[in-house]
């Protein structure tokens, strides 16, 4: 069943049909192995803001996917910054796809994981009070909890005076949340790259051209290229462009056939 605004691929074969909704899980996926994807909207002059905040550049189509992507992940990574300036909630799902996840001995929800140096985090934010799964905070060996943080969430230590991500992942890893999907935001982006832990790219282009002023999806120091092949191109009918690059030739492949209703 496709909702909305009718959704494309354009690369590398031309569907011309518009993508249901199955027809899109089955694009994107779960890896047969431990994957990060990163998930990002921009204007295309390459703005990660309008006004200060993502919501000016999604429209339904990235919504839609965002939605997907996040069925389709164990754990969902998302860094301070940016889970206190969009003021995010708990994350819920659709109940066709918590059936969904269900059906693949899935639990109902991801884990929300979120990555913080100085534990400035509020324990009332819906993201921790409300959350159907206890989160995660990854933070450094040093850092001080303010008072109630662990009643909501659960604190993972790695790094002795920053948080080292890579041993972050491996530790999730080891918890069993291998697919994790990073919603930003962009000094955490960057971050990951420096550090060569990026497996996968989905980015959402907006048709607008947002002017000067707002930052790029990726911050912070300066690091070594990396090269990030295209995989497919999807193209919305309100003229949004729908990117999935990932170095791994084969992508993850299909979890499964059966979509959410
Ligand atoms: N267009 C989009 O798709 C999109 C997506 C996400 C965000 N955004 C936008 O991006 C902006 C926020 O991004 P931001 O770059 O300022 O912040 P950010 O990347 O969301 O968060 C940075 C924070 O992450 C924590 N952190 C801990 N260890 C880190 C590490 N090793 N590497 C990187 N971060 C680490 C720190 O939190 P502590 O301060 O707690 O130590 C740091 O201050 C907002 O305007 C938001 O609206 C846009």
């Amino acid at each position: 069943m496709t909702v909305g605004i009718p959704i494309r691929r354009i690369w590398p074969t031309p569907a011309t049909p518009p993508l249901d909704d199955a027809e899109l899980t089955a694009l994107y996926g779960r890896a047969d192995r431990p994957h990060l994807r990163v998930n990002f909207v921009a204007s295309l002059d390459g703005a990660v803001t309008l006004d200060g905040y993502s919501a000016g550049l999604s429209g339904g189509p990235d919504k839609q996917v965002f939605g997907l992507l996040r069925m389709l992940c164990d754990g969902l990574l998302v860094a301070a910054g940016t889970l206190r300036h969009e003021g995010y909630r708990a994350v819920r799902l659709s109940e066709p796809r918590r059936a969904w996840r269900r059906e693949r001995g899935l639990p109902e929800y991801p884990t929300l994981v979120v990555v913080s140096g100085s534990l400035d985090l509020d324990p009332a934010q819906a993201a921790f009070a409300d959350a159907p799964v206890r989160p995660v905070v990854l933070t450094h060996a040093g850092a001080e909890p303010p008072p109630g943080l662990t009643d909501v969430a659960e604190l993972v230590r790695c790094g002795d005076e920053r948080v080292d991500l890579a041993a972050g992942l491996a530790e999730l890893r080891r918890r069993g949340l291998g697919q994790v999907l990073c919603e930003g935001g962009p000094h955490l982006f960057g971050a990951l790259t420096a550090a060569d832990l990026v497996d996968e790219l989905c980015l959402t282009v907006a048709p607008l051209l947002a002017g000067a002023g707002p930052g790029r999806i990726t911050a912070g120091d300066p690091g070594a290229p990396r090269e990030l092949p295209l995989r497919h191109v999807l193209a919305a009918d309100d003229g949004v462009l729908m990117l999935r690059h990932a170095r791994d030739a084969a992508g993850p492949p299909p979890a499964g056939a059966a979509p959410p209703a």
